[in-house]
């Protein structure tokens, strides 16, 4: 279905809970957040009722997001019934990745087509401060479980920190050279803790500037969202840029959020939200639920407003819309 000017919506992304077994430092405080109750949350049951009633709308690509979608109990049911939904194609999730290689094989075989994992450092130390406790080898085997079931293509999600992680270009490039994964640079978005980005942003032109390698650009693998990939000579895989700030990519947006606690979200910036959950509560129905997803579609913003580093102050963080 298309939105108000023309852009055809094929993609919906469910969070499935605003919790993280992580507390990476450009996203949520040390102390962490009060978390929504669960009779606040969306139940699966309820999600999959929206989805069902959405998916004759075209919708055929899911992204399960977080928090950390995979501390929620009973995602892996989920993905078996989100797999069953009539026009549902594409199912895929956005992880830290440190449950991973426990849940990798139970979520292929329950349908799971692919994941992309979030890693910003290749070095443990680091690794542990930017997360403020995680294990870098946690992740690491992860990524190694996803490409043994074949949760693929692998993309690692690496945002850019200026002073922090800006010295790890090259080492996430050379992963590129003999695993088939894709490492996509992402700029600082200013979604996270308020003051935290200052200084801090570098553009996807500073970062490619930084690179040795003669980057020759390549098709995208398998997915819908926004990145521009290129290959480095020899690469098995590839290394993608994601440049929300530098150069916007509103005008072929495909896409929707479904928050945890049942909020539909046109656009990923904008603070403006239709409540689903009241009409899934109430039993509504279907026609009901297609009605407020196509408000959704004729209220979803031309273009967001971010500039590096100017918080606006937006009322949801990026844990809990999901990236
Ligand atoms: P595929 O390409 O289908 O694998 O997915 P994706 O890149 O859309 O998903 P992912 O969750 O891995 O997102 C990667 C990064 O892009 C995250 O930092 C997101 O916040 C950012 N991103 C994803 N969608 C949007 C969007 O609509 N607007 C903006 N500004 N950023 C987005
Ligand atoms: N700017 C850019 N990307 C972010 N992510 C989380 N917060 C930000 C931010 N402020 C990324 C995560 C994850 C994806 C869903 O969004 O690293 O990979
Ligand atoms: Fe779409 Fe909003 Fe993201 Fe732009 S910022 S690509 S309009 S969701």
């Amino acid at each position: 279905m298309k939105d108000a000017i023309g852009r055809e919506i094929n993609y919906l992304r469910i969070s499935i809970t605003d919790r993280c077994n992580f507390r990476c430092l450009y996203c949520m405080p040390e102390k962490g957040v009060e978390s929504k109750s669960h009779m606040d949350i969306l139940r699966f049951e309820e999600i999959l009722e929206f989805v069902k009633a959405v998916a004759p709308l075209g919708i055929s690509k899911v992204r399960v997001t977080g928090g950390e979608p995979l501390v929620r109990k009973g995602v892996v049911g989920f993905i078996r019934e989100l797999r069953a939904i009539d026009g549902i194609r594409d199912i895929s999730m956005t992880t830290n990745g440190s449950l991973l290689s426990f849940m990798a094989r139970d979520l292929k075989q329950a349908g799971l087509d692919r994941v992309n994992i979030s890693l910003d450092s290749l070095k443990s130390e680091r690794f542990h401060k930017i997360t403020r406790w995680g294990k870098l080898s946690d992740v690491l085997c992860g990524i190694e479980s996803a490409l043994e079931t074949g949760l693929i293509p692998v993309k690692i999600n690496c945002v850019m920190v200026k002073g922090f992680n800006d010295d790890e270009i090259e080492d996430f490039v050379n992963l590129t050279m003999n695993h088939p994964i894709y490492i996509r640079f992402i700029e600082l978005m200013p979604l996270g803790e308020k003051g935290w980005g200052q200084g801090r942003y570098i553009s996807a032109d500073e970062i490619k500037a930084l690179i040795k390698e003669k980057l020759i650009p390549t098709g995208a693998p398998a997915g819908a969202g926004p990145a521009v990939y290129y290959r480095a000579p020899g690469a098995v895989g590839a290394v993608g840029f994601i440049t929300p700030i530098s150069r916007h990519f509103c005008d072929a947006c495909n896409r929707v959020r479904l928050t945890a606690d049942g909020k539909l979200k046109p656009c990923l910036e904008s603070d403006l939200e239709i409540d689903i959950k009241t009409a899934l509560r109430e039993k509504k129905g279907d026609e009901h639920l297609r009605r407020l997803f196509k408000e959704a579609l004729l209220k979803k913003p031309v273009c967001h407003h971010m500039k590096p580093e100017e918080n606006a102050g937006h009322f949801r963080k990026m844990w809990q819309i999901g990236g």
